[in-house]
């Protein structure tokens, strides 16, 4: 019995001791890319590019920090490991000079107050002093580096901007997935000198965004909003490929109820889209996809915070009238859809939701989502937007992943090769 339970004692500790030394690996999603994993790196410097764009008050303060919290998996990561880490990112777009207001500095406040680590602010991200600071660089210590784009060769993806950046370090990790659609000096150019591998953020968001793409579980739903069909066009086109249903609302579903001969009042239609929105209604058929649109609608006859709303109890918008949310038998349709669904991809909108007179329709697709996903359902959300509406209902932890990317995240449902992915190793 003694000796039972030493050597269940025995390789318990065993097992913990595996489970902690490979649970870093474990967790790190597979992907066809080179992952940090599989970089070297104790002792070694490592520049990470980070998606740090990220929204502040007038007095300089980082009002929604996610994108600095997700990268702190890397940044813990690598830390644990024994590296240096040098980050470096953009914040705006100041043109490539030096914008105050444009500084990475909130930034760094940000991150220093998540991981409870002091973290050096450099001036600049390349010169001499940037080297020598970079240069005196511990493990266990974390570097920000200056906007890039204060520097115009970061956006025109300069070889010897690239240079000076991929100098100061041994290895780079690419984590910023809200910029891998840019191929820039830090995106592309970096990779191609030095040893290169995808950060923690960036593995999840390509896990997640290509399982959705490469084999969904079915029934596959995506849910497009937003104001535009020519925004979603090729998404549109991609996502028919793939899906068994597509809900669309939010305005560009008036460009589509006009395609269909149906009087949408003065709601915003693009005219120059009509013929495209029948083709894809016509592709959707072909392929024996269901693309349904609102049936019904909230309506005002200006738009403002306290316009007298009403529902139209179908289609039809009377003149003088514009939509601004679906209306409560579409958020049922919806509902039944989105129930059903084992995959589900949402990308913009349902309404104007800033307002929140007209907000329930997106809030209410936005409960579905999280529902579905109790249910089993993987669900992504991406787009700006879309992403605000679900945290603004506070539901952005129950849903399988809230893409931090706006564009990149359309960008790869449109099926688009993104630089920044394409720049990294495969395995
Ligand atoms: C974003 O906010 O979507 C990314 O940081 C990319 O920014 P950009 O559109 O200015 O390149």
């Amino acid at each position: 019995m003694g000796l039972f339970e030493s050597r269940c004692g025995l390789s318990r500790l065993y097992r913990q001791e595996i489970i902690q030394s490979t649970m870093p690996t474990e967790t790190i999603p597979r992907i066809s890319k080179r992952t940090l994993d599989q970089l070297p790196v104790q002792g070694k410097k490592v520049l990470v590019r980070v998606d740090y764009n990220v929204p502040l008050s007038p007095e300089g303060k980082v009002t929604d920090d996610t994108r600095v919290r997700e990268t702190l998996p890397t940044l813990e990561y690598l830390l644990n490991k024994g590296a240096a880490v040098i980050l470096c990112a953009h914040l705006g777009r100041p043109k490539g000079k030096p914008v105050a207001q444009y500084s990475l500095k909130p930034a760094a406040a940000c991150l220093e107050s998540l991981i409870h680590k002091s973290i050096q602010m450099a001036p600049d991200c390349v010169g001499p002093a940037v080297q020598a600071i970079a240069k005196n660089l511990k493990p266990g210590q974390i570097l920000l580096l200056e906007n890039l784009r204060f520097h115009p060769e970061e956006e025109a993806n300069d070889s010897a901007f690239a240079k000076s950046l991929a100098s100061l370090a041994d290895y780079f990790v690419q984590d910023a997935f809200g910029a891998v659609h840019r191929a820039h000096a830090s995106t592309t150019g970096v990779p191609e000198l030095l040893p290169s591998a995808a950060g923690l953020l960036l593995a999840k968001e390509i896990y997640f965004l290509s399982h959705a793409i490469q084999n969904p579980q079915r029934p596959f739903v995506a849910i497009l909003g937003g104001a535009k069909v020519s925004d979603k066009i090729e998404v549109i086109e991609s996502l028919i490929e793939k899906v068994d249903t597509l809900l669309v609302g939010g305005a560009m579903a008036y460009t589509f109820a006009k395609a269909q001969g149906i009087s949408v009042g003065k709601s915003r239609v693009e005219n120059d889209k009509i013929d495209l929105a029948l083709s894809l209604l016509e592709k959707a058929k072909k392929r024996g996809i269901q693309f349904l649109l609102p049936i019904d609608r909230v309506i005002v006859q200006n738009v403002d915070p306290n316009a007298k709303a009403e529902i139209t109890p179908s289609t039809t918008i009377p003149e003088g009238w514009e939509g601004v949310d679906i209306g409560p038998k579409t958020v049922q349709l919806f509902q039944k859809q989105l129930l059903n669904a084992k995959t589900i991809v949402w990308n913009g909108p349902m309404g104007i939701f800033e307002m929140p007179a007209f907000a329930k329709g997106t809030f209410a697709i936005a409960e579905f989502v999280a529902e579905a996903t109790k249910k089993g359902a993987t669900t992504i959300v991406g787009g700006g937007d879309s992403v605000a509406a679900v945290k603004q209902a506070g539901l952005g932890n129950q849903l399988s992943h809230v893409s931090t990317g706006g564009g990149a995240s359309l960008e790869y449902l449109e099926g688009k090769d993104l630089p920044g992915i394409a720049a990294l190793p495969n395995v």
